[in-house]
């Protein structure tokens, strides 16, 4: 964890962003996997961590934002405990490490909220996505689980996104060791991609290279021949020569900053001169959004920007036709790249997706695009120095997808479907890097995981 200062500072700047009322945060708590004492890897609220720090189960906080009175709310252990977990530092000792002088059990929350209920004050709280969180919001505040998105607070939303989104230095730091973890993973996966190699022991090797890091996997494992699924989360098939391999990973460390890439290499080491071709366009795509990602443009047009160089790689090879522009503003790339170019990373690798994307990657100017493969777009919004983004342009032959347009005539007029008959087992390449918007332009976080098919081909030797 950070310094107490840091915590106290990021507390601090939350209450002069919200006008009355009390904030409450809670935090995680174990999971129970398939009994109570088995329990799902604990993994604390990003929120929570970015306010209070504290990476234990079963901690909330309360802020009242006019008087600036800090709760924190929580349990010490009993002798219990003790014997089954080890001694753990007092809940008093927690709070003095994030600077919050007054604390109380955890049953003591309830009290404090009724009691500003009945005093007519507002309470704060963030959209939950947790089903224990939601049952404990239903049981403070008396509103229903099917009613607490709606109830919760747009002011705290926007004051946590506004903070949350332009990263400080020292959290770029760990998001810089989460990219170096990652580094490691990807760079493992290509060793072992050979054919005869099952999938899932690439699989479980890197999941093993992030829990070395000192954390996890920042999302489950994304990592297949059939690329064109895109999140595919079946390992099940072995390597077989001929076909190319997806690998979408990343970490996330012991601060729980994340790292999120993503790279293709064709089983065996060495590309066809038909995956080469299709790669190279895959790879102009990301190469041109990080030339243009810089603070002031938005990432919508950096989206549209590298979706004009699949539309132009993919015409150049005979795979679309007409006018490029054309093509992309009616969105007949998106047969082949059906998803947004990025998404903010941090503490989350969505980050700040339980926030709500809309208010994450969107405001007043920038609104969400609602076409087929741009509405998916997670970060569309006006770019400033601190955002960390990612940048992963893909093309994809996905079969079901091509037989319905080809049946539909969906952009005919831009798509040479008689071509695509070639290309229906030829899976899917993405290439992902993670990159900081800097005071004039942008970097990659990291050294860049090998990408040009050299480097590769290099590495896989
Ligand atoms: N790495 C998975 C995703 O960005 O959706
Ligand atoms: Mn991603």
């Amino acid at each position: 964890m950070f310094n107490r200062e840091t915590y106290i500072a990021r507390r601090k700047k939350l209450k002069e962003m919200i006008s009355d009322g009390i904030i409450l945060l809670p935090g995680n708590v174990d999971s129970p996997m398939n009994y109570a004492d088995n329990t799902y890897y604990f993994r604390q609220d990003s929120s929570f961590l970015y306010f209070f720090g504290l990476d234990f189960q079963k901690l909330a906080a309360v802020i009242d934002t006019q008087s600036g009175e800090e709760i924190l709310f929580g349990d010490d252990v009993d002798m219990e405990d003790i014997i089954w977990m080890g001694p753990q530092i007092s809940l008093k000792e927690k709070a003095e490490k994030v600077g919050i002088s007054k604390t109380g059990p955890y049953k003591g929350l309830k009290e404090t909220i009724e009691k500003a209920i009945s005093t007519g004050r507002k309470i704060h709280f963030l959209p939950p996505y947790r089903a224990e969180n939601k049952l404990l919001l239903n049981e403070l505040l008396g509103i229903s689980v099917s009613k607490l998105k709606a109830y919760s607070s747009l002011e705290l939303i926007k004051a946590i996104v506004a903070l949350r989104s332009v990263k400080e230095d020292q959290e770029v730091a760990e998001i810089r060791k989460a990219c170096a973890v990652g580094y490691q993973m990807h760079v493992a996966a290509m060793k072992m991609a050979q054919a005869g190699v099952w999938e899932q022991s690439i699989a479980g090797t890197i999941e093993g290279i992030a829990n070395a890091g000192g954390g996890m996997v920042s999302f489950p494992v994304i990592l297949s021949q059939n690329g064109e699924t895109l999140h595919n989360h079946d390992h099940s098939k072995t390597l077989q020569n001929g076909r190319l391999l997806l690998v979408d990973a990343g970490a996330e460390v012991g601060s729980h900053y994340a790292s999120d890439f993503t790279r293709t290499v064709p089983v065996g080491g060495k590309f066809s001169p038909k995956q080469r071709e299709i790669y190279e366009i895959v790879l102009a795509a990301n190469n041109r959004g990080r030339e243009l990602t810089k603070p002031g443009s938005t990432y919508l047009s950096v989206h549209l920007a590298a979706a004009e160089v699949i539309a132009s790689g993919l015409k150049a090879i005979g795979l679309m036709k007409g006018d490029v522009k054309e093509a992309v503003a009616n969105g007949a790339h998106a047969l082949f790249m059906p998803h947004g170019l990025g998404h903010m990373l941090g503490l989350d690798v969505h980050d700040m997706e339980d926030l709500g994307q809309i208010y994450v990657g969107y405001d007043d100017e920038i609104r969400p695009v609602n076409q087929f493969g741009t509405a998916y777009l997670r970060m569309g919004r006006k770019l400033r120095p601190g955002f960390v983004i990612t940048n992963e342009p893909g093309i994809y032959f996905i079969p079901a997808l091509i037989e319905k347009w080809k049946a539909e005539k969906i952009n005919a007029d831009f798509i040479n479907f008689d071509r695509l008959e070639s290309y229906l087992d030829f899976g899917g390449i993405r290439l992902e890097d993670d990159i900081l918007v800097t005071e004039t332009a942008c970097e990659i976080i990291g050294d860049r995981i090998p990408v040009t098919p050299e480097e590769i081909e290099a590495v896989m030797g």
